[in-house]
């Protein structure tokens, strides 16, 4: 401990935007207690891994990751400090007590639905090491987390992340999401809106709603009934100085006529859809659970491009599904020809534990996964490429974020989520500055601003 008698609390994120989301929670619920970020594990009197389970490599970093942090521990017990371990996320919910017993010195396992009780778990792990608390259901850990309670909530930049829906009911034969996120639920309206107008009070200007199925959203909105996605970024549109709603991640099922809408009619709502479709084969589609066709996506993209021509898509894509054959692997090339995509993520097919498709026959050997996702990558890198390409000459948007590599430069985020360096030249974060794309860098695209004149060489 510090000693101003403030206590340290390091949390490092894998996996998906919710984790990194959920890592704010756990430092805003422990602000109250005492205890203040830190950067450095080091630093850190509590030091929180909060985990991924989503693919066998994701989950088997925790080992390797605890094994450094048991050296922290080390170094910092000779200079007589204490540190608490604690592993959470995906994997403490999916692994609990087994975490224990592959790895020493884990003081406490917390999993998703209980970060509203790290506090009480902290000070039970200091007097006994070793707890555990994976408790379902999610409903009761929003009510108590500061984003929804009367704490202050503190923005960290000009972009935010909130979590609208949690949860999957879905069961893709791959996924163990449902079983380390739960069944769906979603926050109400007003709690949302209440954590939408403090972040944009705080200097937040784009807010992106996060849910495992984010657009199957259907919390109970002021009039009683279930609000769809659609009429909740409708309302949110009207927040002062919210001026960006992105979304992610998006069910082709669930995406219904009113978020279609919504892409049209609200300006607030940025061109830009990540809507994954893990294969283009309707064998796989089916044997992966996913409940549609690929024409069924096919035609989704197009009523989706009606309602907003310019719309961005990205996707996610699984390669070596059991069964998979070159056919089908085909198919899945011929639909990223079709779409044109602007970003994706691939991954080789993973098999979970509990899963279906992990005891399927025919998995597919490691050498054609490897192939084809070789092949797959360099399909859509291209199309990143020409997307981006096709930027060079537009003047697009720009919501300033941070300063860039060199003095005076700036970055942020193009409506399509391109990042944008520029010559500031007066601006500042949280501004919003048309610029003219004349190129494109290794990690963004280079423009100028187009709202005044060109800077004159000077002799
Ligand atoms: N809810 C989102 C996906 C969440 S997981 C959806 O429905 O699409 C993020 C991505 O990880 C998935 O889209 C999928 O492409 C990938 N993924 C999930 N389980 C996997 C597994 N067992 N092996 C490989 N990739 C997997
Ligand atoms: Fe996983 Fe499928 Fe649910 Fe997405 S929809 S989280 S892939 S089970
Ligand atoms: Fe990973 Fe859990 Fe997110 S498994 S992808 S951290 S929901």
């Amino acid at each position: 401990m510090a000693q101003d008698g403030t206590r340290k609390v390091y949390v490092k994120s894998y996996g998906c935007q919710m984790n990194v989301y959920d890592a704010q929670r756990m430092a805003d619920v422990l602000a109250p207690e005492g205890y203040a970020e830190t950067a450095d594990m080091a630093d850190a009197d509590v030091v929180v891994l909060n985990t991924c389970h989503i693919r066998e490599k994701a989950a088997e970093k925790v080992y390797s990751e605890l094994g450094r942090v048991r050296e922290v521990r080390r170094d910092r017990a000779l200079d007589g400090r204490e540190t608490q371990i604690v592993v959470a996320g995906c994997v403490a919910q999916a692994e609990g007590g087994e975490i224990l017993r592959r790895a020493k010195g884990v003081d406490l396992v917390v999993g998703p639905q209980s970060y509203h009780r790290l506090p009480g778990l902290l000070e039970q792990a200091r007097r006994s090491p070793g707890v555990v608390d994976t408790e379902f259901p999610a409903a009761a850990k929003f009510d108590h987390l500061p984003g929804a309670s009367r704490e202050k909530t503190r923005a960290r930049g000009v972009s935010a992340f909130l979590t609208v829906q949690e949860g999957c009911d879905k069961f893709c034969t791959f996924c163990v999401v449902p079983y380390t996120r739960g069944a769906e639920a979603s926050r109400p309206v007003y709690a949302i809106l209440r954590e939408a107008e403090r972040l944009a009070a705080a200097g937040v200007r784009e807010v992106t709603l996060l849910g495992q199925n984010v657009n199957a959203y259907h919390g109970q909105g002021p009039d009683g009934a279930a609000w769809t996605l659609g009429a909740l970024m409708r309302r949110l549109a009207e927040v002062p100085g919210l001026e960006r709603l992105r979304y992610t991640t998006s069910h082709p099922r669930d995406m219904d006529a009113e978020l279609i809408a919504a892409h049209r009619d609200l300006p607030a709502v940025m061109p830009y859809l990540h809507l994954p479709v893990q294969s283009g084969s309707d064998a796989v589609l089916a044997a992966m659970n996913r409940r549609h066709t690929r024409d069924d996506y096919l035609r989704l993209v197009d009523q989706v491009r009606a309602a907003r021509p310019d719309i961005a898509l990205s996707s996610d894509f699984i390669v070596g599904f059991p069964g998979e054959t070159d056919a089908d692997f085909r198919d899945t090339m011929d639909l990223i020809e079709r779409v044109g995509f602007a970003a994706a993520y691939s991954f080789k097919y993973s098999p979970r534990p509990g899963t279906p498709a992990a005891d399927m026959a025919a998995q597919v050997a490691e050498p054609a996964m490897t192939e084809r996702l070789h092949a797959l990558q360099a399909l859509l890198d291209h199309q990143l490429r020409a997307f981006n390409a096709a930027t060079i000459g537009r003047t697009v948007d720009v919501l300033v974020e941070r300063p860039g590599r060199h003095p005076g430069q700036l970055v942020g985020k193009s409506p399509y989520l391109q990042a944008v360096a520029f010559e500031g030249r007066g601006a500042a974060a949280g501004d919003i500055i048309p610029v003219t794309v004349v190129g494109t860098g290794s990690y963004s695209l280079l423009g100028e601003r187009a709202d005044i004149e060109p800077e004159r060489a000077t002799a």
